[in-house]
């Protein structure tokens, strides 16, 4: 019966990974009386933080999602009002005859229509008004004296323009906090074609006459705030949360109660073979003594004889 364990107390010490071996059957027997112990105290630790991991992943996620969404919106808007203004640009003001002028302040002067500028900012506060949620702002390092609001006015914009000047090709977006209002800022390079460059060469106005086609102009800026959204997200998110909490609580509350029977059961099956037990051993005792008054009978018998 020795012999097993003698002979592994005699490799011990010439193979060290049995010492860890050993060290982990006996941690993961311990972890399995533990569990079998607290069962639902450690399903509903597992359970915690196997939730926790997944909110973690959904909120990560869903916030991916949004943010994803709103630069797909985003960058159709933007392309919509470039398109508009070039469309605007090649087709109407290349096409006017010299006494129609196109001028920013065109609603007070006769023979008058709006700049590309005008128009597509004219169309923008159109759009905005209907409640699609987005503004634009155009703007470029060298802005028309007639222009308040023409030339960079915070670090994005000074980065936008600088960042689309070394790649035209590319938006320049940031997720931000503005104005109290969480929001994508979303710019694109505003380049120069050829009906842009002749106005723009031989307005008496211009800061700039030297113009080439392809030169980026400025940039067109879409703001769309991402408060509604993201709140939207997170409503779902809590839904989810409580729904799945719902289910832990009822999945773990019925183990609760599957593992508190089966303890009284076995509770009851412990005392029955405790008394089956004593028994048994009562029955041993009475059959012994009766031997042994058989044995003293027979004594007696042949003592007698
Ligand atoms: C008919 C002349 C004309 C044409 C054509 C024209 N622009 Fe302009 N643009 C102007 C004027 C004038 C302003 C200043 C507007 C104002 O004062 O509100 C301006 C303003 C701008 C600005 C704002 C610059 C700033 O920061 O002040 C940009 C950018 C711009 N134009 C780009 C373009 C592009 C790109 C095109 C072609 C698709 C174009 N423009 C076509 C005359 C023109």
């Amino acid at each position: 019966m020795n012999e097993p364990s003698n002979s592994v107390n005699r490799i011990e010490p010439q193979v060290g990974g049995l010492g860890m071996v050993r060290l982990a059957q006996k941690a993961a027997a311990w972890c399995v009386q533990l569990l079998l112990a607290h069962t639902v105290l450690i399903l509903s630790i597992m359970f915690c933080a196997g939730m926790a991991a997944m909110i973690w992943q959904l909120s990560h996620l869903s916030l991916k999602l949004v943010q994803q969404a709103a630069l797909q919106g985003t960058s159709l808007h933007s392309k919509s009002l470039e398109e508009v203004r070039k469309l605007y640009t090649s087709e109407v003001v290349d096409r006017l005859s010299d006494h129609i002028q196109a001028t920013n302040d065109y609603a007070t002067k006769e023979n008058a229509i709006p700049l590309p500028v005008t128009f597509s900012m004219e169309l923008d506060k159109r759009l905005s008004n209907q409640g699609i949620g987005m503004e634009a702002r155009l703007y470029s390092d060298f802005p028309f004296p007639s222009r308040k609001e023409g030339g960079p006015t915070d670090d994005f914009e000074r980065e936008a323009l600088r960042q689309l000047r070394r790649f035209p090709d590319q938006p320049f977006y940031r997720f931000e906090d503005f104005q109290g209002h969480r929001v994508l800022r979303y710019a694109v390079a505003d380049r120069m074609e050829a009906g842009c460059v002749s106005c723009h060469n031989s307005h008496p106005d211009s800061p700039k006459t030297d113009w080439k086609v392809g030169d980026v102009r400025g940039a067109l800026e879409i703001i769309r705030p991402m408060d509604s959204i993201i709140a939207q997200s997170y409503a779902g998110l809590r839904d989810i949360f409580w729904t799945i909490a719902l289910i832990g609580v009822l999945g773990l509350s019925s183990l609760a109660l599957a593992t508190s029977r089966l303890r009284q059961r076995s509770m009851q099956l412990e005392q029955h073979a405790r008394a089956l037990e004593r028994e048994i051993t009562q029955r041993r005792q009475t059959e012994t003594e009766l031997r042994r008054a058989k044995q003293a009978a027979e004594v007696a018998a042949v003592a007698k004889s």
